[in-house]
This record gives C-alpha cells, sequence and structure tokens, in this order.
C-alpha cells in the first residue's frame, strides 16, 4: 500500500513529483506518458461532441504525444529552430526588436509587459510561422483563449472561445502566402498542420513574453541594465532569471502503467504533475518582490526551465535570443529606465508579471540642419 499522503493531492486527484532531481528522472521516463488530453480535460460528454474540433487538434499538438508520433511530428518543425535558421533570422529578429522597443520608448514608457515582451514574443512568432502583418493583440488573444480552456478544461464556455480561435487561426494560417512553407514544412495533412503550427504559436508567445518581463524586472532591481548593451551579459540575466523563475511551473504527464515515483506506487491512468521549480507546485508562497542579486547558473547542472528529455522545448535557443536581444535593445534606447509599479500574475502554471512600469526618459529629438 503506497503512502498517498507522501506525493499524492487529494484536492486536484494528481500526484506530484516536486524536487528537482526526482522531476528531472520523470521527464526522462518512458512510462510517465504525454498523452494527457483524457486525463486533463474534463468536459461532459455533450460539450465534447459540440467542440470535437478543439479536441482533435489539441490531441495531436505533439507535446502531448509519445514515442514514434512524437518523434515524427517534432523532426518536422526541427529546421525552423535550428542554429542556421536562427542565424538566417538573426537580422530580421533584430529589427523586430529595434522597432518594438523604440515604439515603446517613444510612447513614453508605461507598462512593459503590454509595451514591449507581449508585442516582442508576438512580432517574433508571427516572423516564424510567416504571419508578419497579423495584429499582435490578435495573437495574444488565440494563445488566451486556449491558455484558459488548458487551464480550466470542464468549462464549456472556455471550450468555445478556443475552438474559435482554433479556427481563426487555421484561416489565417492556410490562407496566408507567407505563411505557406512553414504550413506545408509542417505535415501533411491540414489537420496536423493546424496541430503543429498552433502549437507553435501557442507555446512561443505567453511564456517568451514572461521571461522578457521577468528579465527586465530582474535587470533593473539589480541595476544591471546599462551594462546589458553586451549580448553576453544580457543572455546572462535571461539564465539567472529562467533559474530563479522559470515561466513555466509544473508540466503534466499520465501513468502508462504502474510504477514507483519516490517510494510512491502510482496506478496506471492516475494523472501526474512534475515540477520544474524544484518545490511543490501547489504551495503558495508569496510573489517575490526582490530580485537575489546571485543566482547560481551552471550550465552543467541546469535548470528545469524548458523541460527534460524528449520533449525539450523546442523554442528554447530562440527564446533566449529575444530575451537577450530585448534587454540589449532596452539598454541601447533608454539605459536610464527606472522600476515603477509592478505586479505578479497569479497563475501558478502560466508565471510572470501582470504589469511592469518602467519610466523611461523622453527621446532625445535631433534637430537636423
Ligand atoms: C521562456 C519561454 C519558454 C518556456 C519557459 C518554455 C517551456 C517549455 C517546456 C517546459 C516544455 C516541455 C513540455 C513538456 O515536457 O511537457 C516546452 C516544450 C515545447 N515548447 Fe517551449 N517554452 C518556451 C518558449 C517556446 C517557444 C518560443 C516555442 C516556439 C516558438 C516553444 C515551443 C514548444 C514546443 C513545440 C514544445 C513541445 C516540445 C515537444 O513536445 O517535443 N516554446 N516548452
Amino acid at each position: 500500500m503506497t503512502d498517498r499522503t507522501k506525493c499524492y493531492l487529494h484536492g486536484l486527484g494528481t500526484w506530484i513529483v516536486s524536487d528537482a532531481a526526482s522531476a528531472r528522472a520523470a521527464l526522462a521516463d518512458p512510462r510517465l506518458s504525454s498523452q494527457v488530453l483524457q486525463t486533463s480535460f474534463h468536459l461532459p460528454a455533450a460539450a465534447r461532441e459540440e467542440y470535437a474540433d478543439l479536441l482533435n487538434i489539441l490531441g495531436r499538438w505533439f507535446v502531448m504525444r509519445d514515442g514514434t508520433e512524437h518523434r515524427s511530428a517534432r523532426s518536422r518543425v526541427g529546421s525552423l529552430f535550428a542554429p542556421a535558421r536562427l542565424r538566417k533570422i538573426h537580422g530580421a529578429l533584430e529589427d523586430v526588436i529595434r522597432k518594438s522597443v523604440e515604439e515603446y520608448v517613444l510612447g513614453g514608457g508605461g507598462d512593459a509587459v503590454r509595451g514591449v515582451a507581449n508585442v516582442v514574443s508576438a512580432r517574433t512568432i508571427a516572423l516564424l510561422v510567416g504571419l508578419p502583418n497579423t495584429d499582435v493583440s490578435e495573437l495574444h488573444r488565440w494563445a488566451r483563449a486556449i491558455a484558459d480552456f488548458v487551464a480550466a478544461s470542464y468549462r464549456a464556455n472556455l471550450a468555445k472561445a478556443a475552438q474559435e480561435a482554433m479556427r481563426e487561426i487555421g484561416e489565417a494560417l492556410a490562407g496566408s502566402v507567407t505563411a505557406r512553407d512553414v504550413w506545408q514544412q509542417a505535415a501533411d495533412n491540414d489537420e496536423e498542420r493546424l496541430a503543429t503550427c498552433s502549437m507553435l504559436l501557442f507555446g512561443g508567445l505567453e511564456t517568451t513574453s514572461s521571461l522578457i518581463g521577468m528579465s527586465i524586472w530582474y535587470a533593473l532591481q539589480n541595476g544591471l541594465l546599462p551594462r546589458l548593451v553586451k549580448l553576453d551579459e544580457a543572455e546572462d540575466v535571461v539564465e539567472r532569471t529562467l533559474s530563479f523563475r522559470p515561466p513555466l511551473g509544473h508540466v503534466a504527464r499520465a501513468a502508462a502503467t504502474d510504477l514507483e515515483v519516490d517510494g510512491c506506487l502510482i496506478p496506471a491512468g492516475d494523472p501526474v504533475l512534475v515540477s520544474l521549480t524544484g518545490v511543490d507546485p501547489m504551495t503558495v508562497t508569496s510573489p517575490p518582490h526582490l530580485a537575489p542579486a546571485h543566482v547560481v547558473t551552471d550550465r552543467r547542472i541546469g535548470h528545469l526551465a524548458f523541460g527534460f528529455g524528449a520533449h525539450y522545448c523546442i523554442g528554447a535557443a530562440l527564446t533566449r535570443l529575444e530575451a537577450s536581444l530585448t534587454l540589449r535593445q532596452l539598454a541601447l534606447s533608454c539605459p536610464e529606465a527606472k522600476l515603477g509599479p509592478f505586479s505578479w500574475s497569479k497563475n501558478r502554471t502560466y508565471r510572470g508579471l501582470s504589469e511592469l512600469t518602467l519610466r523611461v526618459s523622453p527621446p532625445i529629438v535631433r534637430e537636423t540642419a
């Protein structure tokens, strides 16, 4: 008989893997399946029928597949994130980020979550999938609708909004000349294409926006911004932020067979939450008010912010680059920026700042002769 009090959360009906070493082992264990659609989505039967299109596409996201199905779907888009592709889009990415930060500074600063982090993350993902003219707020609306449903998947009204968002994503991608290459590359049929492309849009938005927001906060809290004109120093701040506060708190798995984790016997079919923070994901802690000046960022040990094993984040290099270039651009455009009021989001899965006010000096207007 297993000791359920140790790692079973009765309130949520899920097992929990908390400490970093056990989490790493769990993420590398093929007996913990990523096919969590059945265990996590609890729509009533009638709503399941009504939102079958949404559930069908989400079930094809390769983050929720195992084994060969996962590997072959992932390999179709691997080249979009390869070093060669990142080098190819590096100049365009710098332009997107320069434009976004300059617009923010010219607009007088204000909330950098809305004005910088959301804008950079949306414009970058739009660049990656080939939707450069799509409105930033539209992209975030789609991602939010899907995220809201994934977080509370028993609510039919959220399923309705997510299904509508998914339909709009499909229309935007399939109907765009500029997205055609990525759309064709992603899979051999339209359902799989929509699944992979919508997952890339979703995966690249909220998490990256959180990382950018928190990295700016970290830099300003520690008075580091002027130094971040050097890209390697900006990269270091991004890495410290990832270690200190991973944007995703945990990931979901389901036991594919009876197995033992941390001395607990988990029955086949049970849901498991694997923490990416090294602590119990359900622990209620006050959000940080100060950013620690020293964070151990030993790359040999590494943090779990991007997961581990077969499902390691495909966008990790892109997002690190985006966040570092954004810090560098802020250091160039407004090195004197001061931190104003900020607040943390209450979401335990997607962690970040909901607001981050920066006070920036008015831009210098040079008279032309
Ligand atoms: C700070 C930003 C990001 C964080 C913290 C993050 C975090 C993660 C984590 C923890 C996983 C593992 C999921 C699991 O094991 O179940 C993951 C997977 C994934 N991420 Fe990210 N991610 C970020 C940015 C991005 C970006 C920019 C993209 C795409 C443009 C992306 C696309 C994906 C995809 C497609 C997967 C699934 C990989 C697979 O199943 O093989 N992510 N991410």
